[in-house]
């Protein structure tokens, strides 16, 4: 299992310093970049957009996990893509086209994603499934950095984990919120092959940053 990624969620990064605090997760072993894109409108908080991204894109080589929680998607695709974004994952609540979203994501050279909230049911994947190389599962209402863990995504876990392994495709599966040591191992079992981690990563600032990131990976003692 030492192949799960970890992608620690910017949020919870010095937004007066992120060039620095990107360079800094690179170096500690994060594998991917989690960037959560918030509206203010699909849910109850704002943080930043394309031009950000994009004057972030030359601090790191690491794909940029892009998490958009906007309303609608389709117009912003091109302006993603432009900005470097590697992964562009969506929530089906977003629009009424679900399957045109991604395959508009992956036409603008990117790797489409479906983010399951809470309440959203596993099944809603099932026919868009060939289209996407990643599926986040929510173990929080999005929104905001340090919430507490959702026990009952760990069953949705086991359902998707089950419906990738019967495509034969090497599809991601990842779970977003209330990520640490303790809740990190359990979603690992349960079939994730990604973590995201926005406050036990950047919690204790840079010099922790290296501990933070192998203490969510299993079996590395810190
Ligand atoms: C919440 C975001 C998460 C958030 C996770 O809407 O999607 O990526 O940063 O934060 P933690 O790891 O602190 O729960
Ligand atoms: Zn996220």
């Amino acid at each position: 299992m030492s192949t799960v990624l970890i992608s620690p969620s910017i949020l919870s990064a010095d937004f007066a310093c992120l060039g620095d605090e990107i360079r800094a997760i690179d170096a500690a072993g994060a594998d991917m970049i989690h960037i959560d894109v918030m509206d203010g409108h699909f849910v109850p908080n704002l943080t930043f957009g394309p031009p950000v991204i994009e004057k972030l894109r030359p601090h790191t080589k690491k794909p940029f996990d892009v998490h958009l929680m906007i309303a609608p998607v389709d117009p912003f695709i091109p302006a993603f893509a432009k900005a470097g974004a590697d992964i562009l994952t969506v929530h089906p609540e977003a629009g009424p086209h679900l399957h045109r979203t991604l395959q508009a994501i992956r036409a603008a050279g990117m790797r489409p994603g479906v983010a399951l909230n809470p309440g959203t049911p596993a099944a809603l994947v099932e026919p868009v499934i060939d289209n996407v190389d990643l599926i986040l599962v929510m173990s929080v209402n999005p929104g905001f950095g340090g919430q507490a863990f959702i026990e009952s995504q760990l069953r949705k876990v086991e359902i998707l984990r089950r419906m990738i392994d019967q495509t034969g495709r090497d599809i991601i599966l990842e779970i977003d919120g209330g990520l640490n040591s303790e809740t990190a191992p359990r979603a690992i079992s349960a079939g994730v092959t990604a973590i995201v981690a926005g406050s036990a990563v950047f919690n204790g600032g840079g010099s922790a940053y290296g501990a933070n990131i192998r203490a969510l990976r299993p079996g590395v003692h810190v």
